[in-house]
């Protein structure tokens, strides 16, 4: 017991002159290290008499804990000190604002696509993609899209070969022209040919076509959307597109359904949001209509089953399709779709 109160003694004053960290942990290892001096002591506790070890045990724990404070206590003052001396002598304000790291963030057309696909795929849909690069057949034909259709204009597509370019060996020339894809909806075709029904899946992805001005550039981005099976009616497209419709505006959203046409789906329809910026009443950016038209929609026409070989009697279905960055900007309130594309930081580290 002596010798425990000698140990206190002699710590205090060796505490008492350390005047750096690297003392400071000199001492730590010296009095409470693997080999120090509490250990030692501790190694006496086995050869005590059983009456002893108890309160010889106690003043051993006691005397741990001493040091531990005074040594923790200790580093608060250094650490502390530290700062003091280096504002003094190197004129550091610790009260000045650390240097802002600015971190990477999702653009805000990828984080338009993550939003819409999340709620695709609580609604039970997969996700599917295809090549930018397609063929006439895809983009167009299988899509029942005929050979003199509007869509197919050199104004609008970009073709990329000349058909059956005569590097092309016979063997991998499938026919047709080769293209830029104008739209996601070749991601049908491709995937009703390799799966049997039911189907019900979302393509997002990049589309281009030859366009340019405020509210079109060059490239954009769609998703698609296609759900097949016995007994999908027309009901079940308005369910799914007005639920996603409220999930992304918000459940007051007015939605309404007007018809149009597309060759690949009978009946078709457009559907128009309320318009975001006057609430209905009728402003410039929808053009006195209060309504914006956000997507294309239909039935999955009879023909383009009948190509992919599905069974037109059995098989119902409907089709989407969104454009990203034109609900982006609705969503955002941007007027101007070239921003997207135009990397100026004061614009994207906004979202
Ligand atoms: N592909 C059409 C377009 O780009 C949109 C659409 C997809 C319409 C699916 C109906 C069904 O305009």
């Amino acid at each position: 017991m002596k010798e425990i109160s000698d140990i206190k003694e002699s710590f205090i004053e060796d505490l008492g002159s350390v005047s750096t960290m690297a003392e400071l942990e000199e001492l730590r290892v010296r009095y409470t290290g693997k080999k120090g001096i509490l250990t030692e002591k501790l190694k006496l506790l086995g050869k005590l008499p059983p009456l002893e070890k108890a309160s010889f045990g106690k003043a051993i724990n006691e005397l741990k804990e001493f040091l531990q404070e005074g040594i923790a206590s200790k580093k608060a003052y250094l650490k502390e000190k530290e700062i003091k001396d280096r504002q003094s002598t190197e004129n550091i304000d610790v009260t000045l604002p650390g240097k802002f790291i600015s971190p990477g963030r999702p653009h805000p057309v990828s984080k338009t696509l993550d939003e819409i696909i999340t709620i695709f795929i609580s609604m039970g849909f997969s996700v599917e993609e295809g090549p930018e690069v397609e063929l006439d057949y895809y983009n167009f034909e299988a899509l029942n899209i005929p050979k003199d259709h509007p869509a197919r204009d050199m104004q609008d597509t970009f073709y990329i070969a000349e058909p059956h370019p005569k590097e092309m060996p016979e063997a991998f020339y499938l026919g047709g022209d080769v293209l830029l894809r104008t739209h996601t909806s070749p991601v049908q075709i491709r995937v009703m040919q390799r799966e049997k029904p039911p189907l019900r899946f979302v393509a997002p992805g990049k589309v281009y076509r030859c366009d340019a001005d405020i509210s079109h550039t060059p490239m954009f981005h769609q998703i698609e959307g296609l759900m097949v099976d016995t007994d999908i009616s027309f009901s079940h497209l308005k369910g799914v597109l007005e639920a996603f419709l409220h999930r992304f505006f918000g459940p007051d959203t007015p939605v309404r359904f007007r018809p149009s046409f597309f060759p690949f789906t009978e009946p078709s329809a457009e559907i128009d949001i309320g318009c975001i910026f006057c609430k209905g009443k009728g402003c410039s950016v929808c053009k006195g209509s209060g309504w914006i038209e956000v997507l294309g929609a239909g039935m999955v026409n009879p023909k383009v089953f009948e190509i992919v070989g599905y069974e037109p009697e059995t098989y119902s279905g409907f089709a989407f399709g969104i454009g990203i960055e034109r609900i982006a900007m609705l969503k955002y309130s941007i007027s101007d779709i070239r921003l997207f594309f135009e990397n100026d930081l004061r614009f994207l580290k906004q979202f």
